[in-house]
């Protein structure tokens, strides 16, 4: 009998896979995906907090985000938006000092200033927003207490930082990237192996980046998850930005569209980190009946090389479960 190629046992084998029920699907325990604690642990703790980081560490964190902007005296802040006021009480301390759209913007206060400001939860359903305890941290005190806590505890957890709204900031006359990678100098984070992936919107913030600095740093470009997205990802658009980055971080809405995202990203030499798994959040549409079902699919079946979340332990815990 003709023996069969490796490409007709391959295929075989693949077939073999797809027609087993997700649970019972095996990976190999080095195909887990990393945890990607978004914002810190910010399902339970106001976003962009030391707390919140540290809850996120000992949740088993693989990766802490910060998302960053610069203040008006050129300090590195934790902050998702470019304004205070979604998560502050600036409105309250600083009544006078909104622009004529009626935001607080970071890059109009001085790191003092922000200092005096306290941090309250976004979102009505998580921690009491009327809990005021929590302050805005740059990221130097961001960095430095998860190196104290990887020292301290034995486990390591690496940072993702998030250079926000670079062209803005271009604009203001106050470019983020040289005094990111000052801040990264300092902290000791220059060598290829150091536990660090640097992610942007903006794929001219990671060129400049690139151009800005010799250290083999790992980027990631995030992208959404709009019809107009999904037209780009071809193999063609994924090799040309695989010359600059390492990885994409796309919206997870985008793989209801691209269910092959991964195996395209990988072919181009590029990891996938999805964003953002919430357990708190609905399921539209009957996307998925449950958080549990939703990690499955993007572990399992569309095998996303790491997870941004808001509940880094739930995460942790299905990624035990399954490997
Ligand atoms: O950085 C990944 C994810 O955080 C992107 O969304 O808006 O939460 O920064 P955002
Ligand atoms: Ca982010």
């Amino acid at each position: 009998m003709k023996k069969p190629s490796l490409r007709c046992l391959i295929n075989r084998t693949l077939t073999a896979l797809s027609l087993l029920p997700l649970s019972l699907m095996a990976l190999e325990p080095n195909d887990s995906p990393i945890v990607i604690a978004h914002r810190g642990a910010s399902g339970y703790l106001p976003e962009h907090t030391l707390a919140a980081y540290t809850l996120a560490h000992s949740q088993g964190a693989d990766y802490i985000e910060q998302d960053l902007v610069l203040t008006r005296d050129g300090h590195l802040i934790c902050l998702h938006d470019l304004h205070l006021d979604p998560t502050t009480n600036v409105e309250t301390v600083f009544p006078e000092r909104k622009r004529k759209d009626g935001h607080w913007y970071a890059i109009d206060f001085t790191l003092a200033e922000i200092k005096t400001l306290s941090v309250h939860e976004r979102l009505r359903q998580r921690f009491p927003q009327s809990t005021q305890i929590l302050s805005v941290p740059t990221f130097i005190e961001a960095v430095q207490l998860i190196q104290g806590l990887n020292q301290s505890t034995g486990r390591t957890a690496g940072i993702y930082p998030e250079l926000k709204q670079a062209k803005f900031h271009r604009q203001e006359d106050q470019p983020i990237e040289a005094p990111f990678l000052a801040a990264l100098q300092a902290l000791g984070y220059f060598k290829k192996t150091d536990e660090i992936y640097i992610q942007s919107f903006e794929f001219d913030a990671l060129k400049n980046i690139r151009a800005l600095t010799d250290v083999p740093y790992r980027l990631i470009y995030l992208i959404n998850g709009s019809d107009e997205t999904a037209r780009k990802m071809t193999g063609t658009h994924l090799s040309s930005i695989g010359g600059v980055v390492q990885g994409i971080g796309p919206s997870k809405s985008l793989f209801s569209k691209i269910p092959d995202l991964v195996s395209r990203a990988h072919m181009n030499g590029l990891k996938v980190h999805p964003y953002t798994f919430r357990a708190d959040e609905g399921f539209p549409n009957g996307s998925h009946e449950s958080f549990e079902l939703e990690l499955k699919q993007f572990i399992l079946s569309y095998k996303a090389d790491g997870l941004f979340t808001d509940f880094p332990d739930q995460v942790r815990a299905a990624l035990n479960d399954l490997f």
